[in-house]
């Protein structure tokens, strides 16, 4: 039986695949820093997902390094870990005693962390079935978790994360540092909601590290028509639609509202960075030489993105295509992926 078969997060073990993959840079000022990633997935084979990403992992890593669709992904998943990393030491530092992992899948900061978290209390929550593959693999690979963690199964589309933790000894009342990273566009608005509002009513001193897309992002992809894709262009589309067949995109914040959107919720954004800006490519992804983690495949990917559009947009006269290409850039630009950190304002 399949892992899809079997209801586990397969979107869990794509973005695990991409950090394991970014944790083989040979070079430390951009390696991915979850080593424990591709120990805790285990054999590729067996996870049963069709995806780059995953057929990666039996690849070397300057080879796989040149596939567009990995690059692209091990790039962004290092600016994510790398960003949420920090945040972490940092409330570390600041004084938390629990820590909360929202759709853990295979986070592995509990075990990567142990001896930081040792005085933490911590806490995974994810869907029943993928939280109880997540411990038959912490065991495997690790021989069991920490004495601190807990795991939770919950559906937060189904119960309230306050509900599901308090089952468990969960103390909203603590300095807590929350972890929610590559969730909130799989929860539906209502509940998503509740859950921050649920964080907003922490300890003062609490912080949250949550990822997002633009409402844009979420909407191009529900409507998404491949027949309009030149057929050259659609296998990373097919793939991904594939990928999130039984784990649909379904929530987005439009572009540059997020303020505003987690104010009304009781969150103050502290920082907000944007994945694959100059920004977060400069702190996360340069090396010493100022060439950055798998370029080459990104110089290609820009350059096959624009021969794509001339080829969409070859046949108009010049005023159309001159429309066309404005429509493009103005859908590029909604189409941003974020990572914040936030407080509460309570
Ligand atoms: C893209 S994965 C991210 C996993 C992990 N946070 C990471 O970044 O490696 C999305 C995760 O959210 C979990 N998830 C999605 N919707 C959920 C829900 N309604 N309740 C609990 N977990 C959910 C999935 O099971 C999956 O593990």
């Amino acid at each position: 039986m399949s892992q899809d078969e079997k209801g586990i997060s397969k979107t869990a073990i794509w973005v695990a695949a991409a950090r394991a993959v970014g944790a083989r840079d040979p070079d430390p000022a951009v390696r991915n820093p979850d080593d424990l990633a591709e120990a805790l997935l285990g054999a590729p084979a067996q996870l049963g997902l069709d995806h780059p990403v995953v057929d990666a992992l039996a690849m070397s890593y300057e080879a796989a390094m040149q596939e567009i669709e990995v690059a692209s992904m091990v790039r962004a998943m290092t600016e994510r870990t790398r960003f949420i990393d920090q945040a972490l030491e940092r409330a570390v530092a600041d004084g938390i005693t629990q820590c909360l992992i929202v759709g853990a899948g295979f986070d592995s900061h509990a075990y990567r962390f142990q001896e930081l978290l040792r005085h933490t209390r911590v806490y995974e929550l994810d869907r029943p079935r993928t939280s109880a593959f997540k411990q038959h693999r912490v065991a495997a690979a690790l021989g069991g978790p920490p004495p601190n963690l807990t795991y939770v199964a919950a559906d937060l589309e189904r119960e309230t994360l306050a509900d599901a933790l308090a089952r468990h000894g969960y103390d909203p009342s603590r300095r807590t540092f929350i972890i929610m990273e590559g969730v909130t566009m799989y929860v539906q608005e209502e509940p998503l909601c509740a859950t921050f509002r649920f964080f907003a009513a922490h300890a003062p001193g609490s912080s949250i590290v949550f990822d997002f897309a633009t409402r844009a992002m979420i909407d191009g992809m529900k409507t998404l028509d491949l027949e309009k894709i030149p057929p050259m262009a659609r296998p990373p589309f097919e793939r991904i639609l594939k990928l999130i067949e039984h784990e649909p995109w379904v929530f987005g914040i439009p572009l540059d509202t997020e303020k505003e959107f987690f104010s009304g919720l009781g969150l103050q954004l502290r920082e907000i960075l944007t994945i694959g800006s100059e920004e977060s490519v400069g702190r996360y992804l340069t090396r010493s030489d100022g060439t950055t983690m798998g370029a080459a495949a990104h110089e290609r990917a820009e350059a096959f993105r624009r021969m794509v559009q001339r080829q969409m947009t070859a046949a108009m006269d010049p005023a159309q295509r001159g429309q066309a290409e404005a429509a493009m850039r103005e859908q590029a630009r909604q189409n941003a992926y974020r990572i914040a950190e936030a407080v509460s304002t309570a």
